[in-house]
């Protein structure tokens, strides 16, 4: 059997999201940088750090970016999607938000980085909270933070945001309102993998009125843990 395939409780499934806290995390206290798809990354101290292995290396190739289109990415991070949409993508405009501030400042700095600081607008924002009201794109998109943290939960560090959601009451947020930010023919996509709590995500889903169609998924080792990534499609419940 393959961890992948290993069925853990909530405990281990909360030490196995500290300890990739751990791991995942950048710098304390100076900017940190890192490679992928052979580009130079900077990170401000407590963003989380994509390195080869996880999920966003494989998401950010496999998404079916609208070509010429509006491209909104919830939870950028260090921002390596957003700019790849924009750099690679083919997107015209990309926005990236994210809940905490040194993520929008490394997406930010990325961007500049690599030359497209003038299609990517940063953000800080709790899922759309932050968006105008009439802001509606061709594919909005969110790589979400997998593991279920207990409701008591207290956020201390930074990168803690980007491995947890208290009793994934985002990401309830997140698929109740995607499609009422799409434009005529847009899609809305999330990721999951099979280090989160699948059934409780497919509860979350049904009763935020969408259901979860796989588009992807990729078998891959995040820190010697065998997991599979998957690209879902946001569909409303009553579509076929
Ligand atoms: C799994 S990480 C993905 C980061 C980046 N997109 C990547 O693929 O490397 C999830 C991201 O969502 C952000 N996030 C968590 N909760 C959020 C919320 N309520 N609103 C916006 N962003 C959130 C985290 O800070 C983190 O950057």
């Amino acid at each position: 059997m393959t961890q992948a395939s290993v069925s853990r409780t909530p405990e281990e499934r909360y030490r196995l999201g500290m300890d990739l806290v751990e791991q995942l995390g950048s710098g304390k206290s100076v900017p940190t940088t890192f490679e992928l798809f052979d580009l130079e990354w900077e990170v401000l101290p407590g963003t989380y750090a994509p390195h080869r292995g996880t999920g966003t290396e494989w998401y950010t190739t496999a998404i079916p970016y609208p070509e010429g289109g509006r491209f909104l990415e919830i939870g950028s991070g260090a921002g390596v999607t957003a700019i790849w949409a924009a750099l690679r993508g083919g997107c015209a405009s990309v926005t990236a938000t994210d809940i905490t501030d040194t993520a929008v400042g490394s997406t930010a700095r990325n961007a500049e980085l690599h030359g497209v600081g003038d299609r990517v607008r940063t953000l800080r924002s709790d899922v759309f909270a932050e968006l105008d009201a009439d802001d509606r794109f061709d594919m909005v998109f969110w790589n979400c933070s997998v593991f279920e943290a207990p409701a008591e939960f207290e956020f201390t560090r930074d990168v803690e945001w980007a491995i947890f959601d208290r009793g994934y009451q985002a990401l309830g947020r997140y698929l109740s309102q995607a499609h009422d930010r799409l434009l005529p023919g847009g899609r809305a996509l999330v990721t999951f993998n099979t280090l989160g709590d699948i059934d409780r995500v497919t509860r979350v889903a049904a009763e935020s009125g969408v259901r979860l169609n796989l588009l992807d998924s990729s078998a891959r080792n995040l820190k010697g843990h065998d997991v599979t990534y998957k690209l879902f499609e946001i569909l409303p419940v009553q579509a076929d």
